[in-house]
């Protein structure tokens, strides 16, 4: 059994999840790259192969879409036969939409009211972001229990916090909708429940959320670079075995209100 540390990013082949693959790799994690298109994984691996060379790590594709229970199952059992056991699943796989343009502010405010929002595109958002990733932890708990300093990272967002969305003074209050942003809500309320169940086993268990980066999930119009924004997500990942677990942060390890 290989001392490296074994991880799985979901939707890691492009925007924070391949950043954090990126860093994981480049400080020696075995990391599998999760997508649900497998091509466009193993061509996110191969722009990875000089990290690699240098740092002993690897990444390894594999296709998961987190929707679909075979796809997760079939990751499961590979990730048992080669390795026996996982140390990190990081559940980052998320959508903010499903119209395929992109939305301004104020297009996105209007397109997202509770009152006409199409209950559809919702259902779909929580089907990534919320029932995906619980899926993913049900399939990977057994390996987690094997694994060694095991923990698991749900990337989610600050705007999913109620405590700061229901103050009126925060930038983002006015945009607080049923998809997106209560998807990251209840993506936070299943962290809680995995927290509880977990606590009282090594499993740690930490929420993050990466800065407004420019990735494809908002149309590139994040402010910040993709190293930069995903610093906090990078700083929670590579945690060591003494590093907290309950806690959920954003940009320069500060705690956001759930
Ligand atoms: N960017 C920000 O400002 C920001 C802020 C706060 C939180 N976040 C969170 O950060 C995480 C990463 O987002 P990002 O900004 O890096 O966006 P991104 O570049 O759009 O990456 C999202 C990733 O999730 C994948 N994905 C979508 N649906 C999936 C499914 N059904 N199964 C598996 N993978 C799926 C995408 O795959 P495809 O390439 O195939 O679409 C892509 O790899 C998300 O959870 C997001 O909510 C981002």
């Amino acid at each position: 059994m290989t001392d490296t540390r074994i991880t799985l990013v979901t939707g890691a082949n492009q925007g924070v999840g391949l950043q954090l693959t990126k860093e994981l790799v480049a400080h020696g994690h075995t990391v599998y790259l999760g997508s649900r298109d497998l091509a466009r994984g193993e061509q996110a691996a191969a722009g990875i192969a000089a990290v690699e060379n240098a740092s002993g790590g690897s990444a390894i594709p594999i296709q998961i879409d987190v929707t679909d229970v075979d796809s997760i199952s079939a990751a499961a059992a590979r990730i048992r036969a080669e390795q026996g056991r996982l140390d990190m699943l990081v559940n980052n796989a998320g959508i903010s939409k499903t119209v395929d343009r992109a939305l301004g502010s104020p297009e996105y405010r209007a397109h997202s009211l509770a009152s006409n929002a199409s209950l559809d595109e919702i259902r779909a958002i929580w089907n990534v972001n919320v029932f995906g990733a619980l899926a993913v932890y049900q399939a990977m708990l057994p390996l987690l229990r094997d694994g060694k300093d095991p923990r698991i990272v749900m990337v989610s967002s600050g705007v999913g916090s109620l405590a700061t969305n229901a103050d009126p003074n925060y930038a983002y209050h006015s945009i607080y909708g049923p998809g997106y942003a209560a998807s990251k809500t209840a993506m936070n309320a299943m962290a809680l429940t995995i927290m509880i169940e977990l606590e009282n086993t090594d499993i740690k268990v930490n929420i993050v959320s990466p800065a407004f980066t420019a990735t494809a999930l908002n149309g590139f119009a994040g402010t910040e670079s993709i190293e930069d924004g995903s610093r906090e997500v990078v700083r929670v990942a590579l945690l060591g075995p003494d590093g907290p677990s309950g806690t959920f942060t954003q940009w320069e390890n500060t705690a956001i209100s759930w």
